[in-house]
């Protein structure tokens, strides 16, 4: 039985359309929009209705096989331009998550195999889909070996949103909570908000609320005394980019929950799947932070909390590196220590 029932998929295709959950909107109101062009795809994206990089990957991917079923030319040549310059233009909506470009790559890769524009049309759409229904398998696997982890009774606390509408299906970090709950295996969650966007209020406690497994939201400030406090076992959050190294970027605020894990000596996980690790850079130290509107920072919920013209720092995203880092865990299993060499035979 599963416990996802009261919770919607973030991204559908839907032939003509795209259908998007606004995850803007959330928890106050839950809004579907048709998104049907490119544009609307790219403008989701940057607007974080869709986030969470699995989610975003998906809904790219989506986006481009939308915009190809679009192209007039009969010409195969012609029609690889139109998608590498569509393929682009959404690469350019946000820097951090590589789902996002390891998404568009798989499409244009499998386009490749394609004789005429008919068939490459076709490919994109059903490689799309499997983008997504993979990612769903995947993250339940990932939710088996992080439960494992774990012990009855269990406190566990995280950050931003890794969860079911951060990925196809039932999230990465969050995903044994919902496998946990099918269990009767008891485990509590504490959420904390991940101000500038709060997507840990908005989006990790309605989720979490929805499936029915027990969860508790604090602020950001209250982690330290919440682990000393609540008796805090684990610390457990998804991931943006995994460099080679085991370096991982994920929602600003991740590192600090980090070195709380350190300095009370308790583990600190990261789950995330293979198409979040990107063996391409060596270190965390290369991968792009993304920046965003200072008006996130400045403004809560659309209402101004600071003075006009303040000077504002708004990274969306840090770095932790990988000697806090107790494991990671994927769909292949659980990796610990030498995360170099064990991350390279993830990929053999
Ligand atoms: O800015 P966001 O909301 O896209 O940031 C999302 C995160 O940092 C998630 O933890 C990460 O993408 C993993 S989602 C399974």
């Amino acid at each position: 039985m599963t416990t996802l029932t009261n919770i919607p998929l973030s991204v559908e295709w839907k032939d003509t359309h795209i259908r998007l959950l606004d995850q803007q909107k959330l928890p106050q109101e839950t809004i579907f929009l048709e998104l049907r062009t490119i544009q609307d795809v790219f403008d989701a994206i940057v607007t974080l209705k869709v986030r969470g990089a699995p989610a975003i990957g998906i809904a790219a991917a989506y986006g481009l096989a939308l915009s190809a079923q679009g192209y007039e030319t009969s010409n195969i040549s012609e029609f690889r331009v139109l998608l590498k310059n569509d393929s682009d233009y959404l690469a350019s909506s946000r820097p951090t998550a590589v789902n996002l470009f390891w998404a568009l790559e798989r499409l244009l890769s499998a386009s490749e195999r394609a004789c005429s524009v008919n068939e490459a049309k076709t490919i994109l759409v059903h490689e799309a889909i499997n983008i997504q229904m993979e990612d769903e398998a995947t993250c339940r696997d990932i939710g088996e070996h992080a439960l494992g982890l774990f012990q009855k009774g269990n406190k566990v606390l995280t950050i931003c949103n890794a969860g079911s509408i951060a990925t196809a299906r039932y999230g990465t970090a969050l995903s044994p909570f919902y496998l946990a709950k099918e269990r009767n295996f008891p485990l509590s969650v504490y959420a904390c908000e991940t101000r500038p966007v709060l997507q840990g209020a908005r989006l990790t406690a309605w989720e979490l609320q929805q499936a029915g497994v027990d969860v508790t939201l604090i602020t950001d400030s209250m982690a330290a005394h919440t682990i000393q406090s609540k008796g805090i076992d684990a610390i457990i959050v998804g991931a943006d980019r995994i460099t080679a190294n085991g370096d991982t970027a994920n929602k600003i605020g991740t590192f600090g929950l980090a070195i709380l894990a350190r300095a009370f000596q308790i583990p600190f996980y990261v789950a995330a799947p293979l198409s979040t690790f990107d063996l391409s850079k060596d270190t965390g130290s290369e991968i792009t932070i993304e920046e965003r509107d200072p008006e996130e920072v400045t403004s809560i919920g659309g209402r101004k909390v600071a003075p006009e013209g303040i000077s504002v720092f708004n990274p969306a995203f840090d770095v932790t590196p990988n000697d806090f880092i107790t494991a990671i865990i994927t769909e292949k299993g659980v990796i610990k220590g030498d995360y170099l060499s064990k991350i390279k035979e993830l990929f053999i």
